[in-house]
């Protein structure tokens, strides 16, 4: 069976209120006008032509060379649009799908349901309906008394009587190619918005004596994007789409209505997502990991086991068993190996932290290799900034450092080395040795008394001063 696709992509998207065309909006990670065509291909569909208008650029960038395009100069109607395709379709048998390219929700086992009837049942066409609950605006489906489709009259065009149909035109077909091409040069603009109508391709099949069926859909597969709101709508259901696929597939997702997940999201079995996690691009989890509350994952790769908790990371690989978070930063370029551990305010930065590795609290490593076994003390900065370059620092296997330390760009702990707490180590510090980089204390005997500064007899008039402080 020859199968090829019209997609109607030129319109303006003047309600949109954007400076992009609508259809390369994106919905759950993915353009709308993407979704369409992946829809197609999924259906077994690969033959797609868009109709495009003055933002084709913006199109062009997101579908690229598989599919072909036409410009369509001006825009007289959605039958207009289809017309400009008649060249594309000429001497070709089979079917031709047509679809507006502001659909994204369509499924392609609605394509394939769609060209099953029409072949089981010889139709000229199918016209996908659905039962809207506010119907305004949209086309109607004026069935005749037997049940069958007739004609579609636009919401402009419609009597009071017919406005009362709540069954809709979703404005996607399949047609008979050869048919089709027959009823195109046919259509008029005589009607309310002077405007070729694709709708009125139905009336002409069925007085050439053919016949036409309809496919009832769920409206929500149905959905069109014009404005900011649908925007949002389509987001939702499709991002409730997703997280149903996920749960089916062994994932515990502990609120749908707080949890965003991108299409391109892979999820391993018997990992928990908790409320309010962001994960998106091309993230990547593997199994029985713990996600959330409230973690962002973009464009992240995540080891089995792993638990990221409250946390942001991106464009980063995480291993197996780790533990990140809460409220830990692990930002592009990064890659943790396992069984590492990544606590409160810790950020990295660019530099790979081996196996067994520690930062609890209050680090920031930047530009750096870390060995496996390094315990980062609570406050360690790695300098990696000189003001003009980004230099990291090496940092080998089972180094230990003390708190509040900074080590500076380039330098190299050696293996098994330790840093005495508050060190800033300007120079590499030898293998098995100790870096100590602060200035010697000193302890002045009775000086609290000398000075008259004892501070314990003055607690109380101390604290009735204190709401003078
Ligand atoms: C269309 C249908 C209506 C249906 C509704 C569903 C017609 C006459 N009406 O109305 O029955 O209920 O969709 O949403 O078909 N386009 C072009 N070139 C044009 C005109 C439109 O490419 O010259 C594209 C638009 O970009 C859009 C699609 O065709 O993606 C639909 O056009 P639109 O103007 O939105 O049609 P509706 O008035 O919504
Ligand atoms: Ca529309």
């Amino acid at each position: 069976m020859e199968i090829c696709a019209v997609v109607m992509a030129a319109g303006d998207s003047k309600r949109m209120k954007s400076a992009h065309s609508k259809v390369v909006h994106q919905v759950a990670g993915k353009p709308i006008i993407k979704w369409v065509s992946d829809s197609l291909c999924e259906a077994g569909c690969i033959d797609q032509v868009f109709i495009v208008g003055d933002k084709q650029e913006e199109i062009r960038n997101v579908l690229g060379e598989s599919v072909a395009y036409i410009f369509q100069e001006q825009r007289l109607g959605t039958g207009h649009a289809v017309m400009q395709a008649a060249p594309y379709l000429e001497g070709r048998n089979g079917y031709t799908i047509v679809l507006p390219g502001d659909s994204p929700m369509v499924k392609d086992s609605t394509i394939t349901s769609a060209l099953d009837l029409i072949e089981k049942n010889d139709f000229a066409a199918v016209v996908f309906t659905a039962v809207a609950e506010d119907p305004t605006g949209y086309g109607r489906i004026i069935r005749d008394d037997n049940g069958n489709v007739n004609r579609i009259v636009e919401h402009r065009d419609a009597t009071e009587e017919e406005r009362q149909i709540t069954e809709v035109n979703s404005s996607m077909y399949v047609f008979k190619t050869s048919l089709l091409l027959s009823v195109l040069g046919r259509l008029g603009a005589k009607n309310a918005q002077k405007e070729y109508y694709l709708t009125d391709t139905i009336e002409l099949l069925i007085n050439d004596g053919l016949s036409v069926g309809a496919l009832v859909c769920d409206f929500d597969d149905t959905r069109g994007v014009n404005d900011r709101y649908q925007l949002m709508q389509a987001s939702q259901i499709m991002n409730k789409r997703i997280l149903r696929k996920h749960m089916l597939n062994g994932v515990q997702i502990m609120d749908e209505n707080s949890t965003w997940i991108h299409s391109g999201v892979e999820i391993g079995m018997d990992t928990v997502i908790l409320p309010g996690c962001s994960i998106i691009g091309n993230t990547r989890i593997g199994e029985g990991c713990l996600i959330g509350e409230n973690t962002r994952l973009e464009g992240a790769e995540v080891g089995d086991g792993t638990e990221i908790d409250n946390s942001v990371a991106s464009f980063c690989v995480i291993g197996k068993d780790c533990r990140i978070g809460p409220f830990s930063h692990i930002r592009p370029d990064t890659v943790i190996k396992s069984f590492v551990t990544i606590g409160a305010y810790v950020e990295i930065k660019n530099s790979v932290i081996d196996d067994y590795t520690r930062a609890r609290h209050l680090t920031y490593i930047g530009d750096s290799t870390v060995g496996k076994n390094v315990n980062f003390g609570c406050g360690t900065v790695t300098c990696n900034y000189d003001g003009q370059d980004k230099v990291g620092c090496i940092i080998e296997d089972n180094v230990f450092i003390g708190g509040n330390s900074n080590i500076l760009a380039s330098v190299r702990l050696g293996k098994d080395s330790y840093i005495a707490a508050g060190s800033t180590i300007t120079s590499d510090v030898p293998a098995l040795g100790l870096g100590i980089g602060r200035s010697k204390q000193i302890n002045k005997e009775e000086w609290v008394a000398k000075k008259n500064r004892l501070r314990g007899a003055n607690y109380i008039q101390l604290d009735s001063k204190r709401s003078e402080v």
